[in-house]
């Protein structure tokens, strides 16, 4: 990574009015986590230290979720909103401090990777004043045209100021941009406002730069990275291509996945290699399944860890708190929350298992229930190692089950159960012959 310092300025002061929403649109979620966040999480890899957010919109919700994201990020604000040339200017003082490298980003393009946004740099350290990332698209309607002359990067006509010549043009700016620290205060200072939307253009930085005979790049990414989110359908759109790259970099990492289109991740979901996902799976935040794990079809996890050769599902979900530990199972239709599941231990069929411990090698029968609440209290429930726990038993915690004991099927367990103790919580069965049918005449004569 380059040595030179790197400052980034993020734009988030728009409305967003598109949205029809009362949340921000820079802190929408694609993959659980605000459009911002994966913005600054590029920045961060592409080695930008120092960080400021430009708001304005909105501007106390975004940056109070700025700096829960990203603790570096200073705010800077934008009252009146002039343009992108007058937006970069906010953050004058931190333009001021004189850093090597300046790449303004939008707080609204979730794809943008770091990879351009180290190309763009390069460019710098390869003596350009400015440098303009840029991408081909058959539909450039919307977006500044990239304008060149023999070969070379001249200017960025935005669309409304296009010639009919310019507006044929395929080449346009993907809104991410590279400036040299030195040059980049006088340069923004330049841009006036004498445009077809009566706007300060930062992108006028172009012409004004090639005017003061400076070098100017453009360097051309996938259109993702330019794609700014302004409806929820293009919010869906990044998500769709969010995931469809996170799909692929864990397959290349080793994860199997039956059905990569049906599986859904969280920005930090962590897979290691030889996991197996099958169809339908949805991953929340929080989520660890360590290699050689199975997550079976149509299972919800959450806040969880599944280490290798654990088992879970079809139709599971692991609330947050969950840890199954090697050779665990939790199988079809069963809950577990803040619970660990020690190696080896089955939870198998229909059962909630909260605020509790299973020990090693336990088998909790089909239909068990903890009962963790009491309405104004979680209470835990420890079960030992190599517990048996019979079908459709209640577990009313606070509750201790001894190692290797036993509890019958059908209990409703109140009091704790020593080590290899047998307990029955229910009431004995009474049998008596003939009965039935002598009850079946009764019942039919008294209908007559
Ligand atoms: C901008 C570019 C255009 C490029 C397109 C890519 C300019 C003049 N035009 O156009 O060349 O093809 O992005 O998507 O830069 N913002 C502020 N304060 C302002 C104005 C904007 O913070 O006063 C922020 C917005 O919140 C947004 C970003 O800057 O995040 C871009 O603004 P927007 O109005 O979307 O610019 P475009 O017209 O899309
Ligand atoms: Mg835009």
């Amino acid at each position: 990574m380059s040595a030179r310092s790197c400052l980034t300025i993020v734009l988030a002061a728009g409305e967003g009015t598109r949205m029809k929403s009362a949340t921000p649109k820079v802190l929408h979620p694609v993959a659980g986590r605000p459009m911002i966040g994966h913005v600054l999480d590029a920045i961060g890899q592409a080695g930008a230290a120092a960080v400021t957010v430009v708001v304005g919109h909105a501007g106390k919700a975004v940056a109070e979720a700025v700096a829960a994201l990203d603790g570096r990020a200073e705010i800077a604000w934008q009252r009146e909103r002039l343009g992108t040339g007058h937006a970069v200017l906010a953050a004058g003082q931190a333009l001021e401090r004189g850093h090597d490298d300046v790449l303004v980003v939008f707080g609204d393009t979730p794809l943008l990777e770091a990879e351009a946004l180290g190309r763009l740099r390069g460019a710098l350290a390869d003596g350009a004043a400015v440098a303009v990332m840029g991408f081909r698209t058959e539909r450039p309607a919307g977006y500044g045209r990239l304008i060149e002359k023999d070969g070379a990067l001249v200017a960025i006509r935005e669309e409304k100021d296009c010639s009919q010549a310019e507006r044929a043009v395929t080449f346009c700016n993907g809104g991410a941009m590279a400036l040299d620290g030195r040059r980049a205060p006088a340069l923004l200072k330049r841009i006036g406002n004498a445009n077809a939307k009566g706007e300060y253009y930062l992108t006028d930085i172009v012409a004004l730069a090639v005017e003061e005979g400076l070098r100017v790049a453009a360097v051309e990414a996938a259109f993702e990275n330019a794609l700014g989110v302004n409806t929820r359908a293009e919010l869906a759109a990044a998500e769709a291509v969010w995931q469809a790259r996170r799909r692929s970099a864990l397959m290349l990492d080793g994860v199997t996945m039956t059905a990569p289109e049906t599986v859904f991740l969280s920005h930090d979901t962590a897979i290691g290699a030889d996991a197996l996902i099958e169809p339908h799976v949805v991953f929340g935040p929080g989520v660890r399944v360590e290699g050689g794990a199975r997550i079976r079809a149509f299972s919800h996890l959450e806040g969880a860890t599944v280490a290798g050769g654990a088992e879970i599902g079809p139709y599971a979900r692991l609330r947050p708190g969950a840890a199954l530990g090697e050779r665990a199972k939790v199988g079809n239709f069963c809950e577990i929350k803040n619970t660990r599941v020690e190696a080896g231990a089955k939870v198998p069929h229909l059962s909630y298992v909260g605020d509790a411990t299973v020990g090693a090698g336990a088998n909790i029968g089909a239909g068990t229930i903890t009962c963790n609440y009491d309405g104004f209290s979680k209470h835990h429930t420890s079960i030992g190692p190599g517990a048996f726990i019979g079908s459709n038993s209640s577990l009313v915690a606070p509750l201790t089950i001894g190692e290797g004991a036993y509890v019958a099927s059908g209990s409703v367990i109140t009091q704790d159960v020593p080590d290899e103790a047998l307990a029955f919580g229910r009431a004995r069965q009474a049998t008596r012959p003939e009965f039935g049918r002598r009850l079946r005449e009764r019942l039919a004569a008294a209908k007559k």
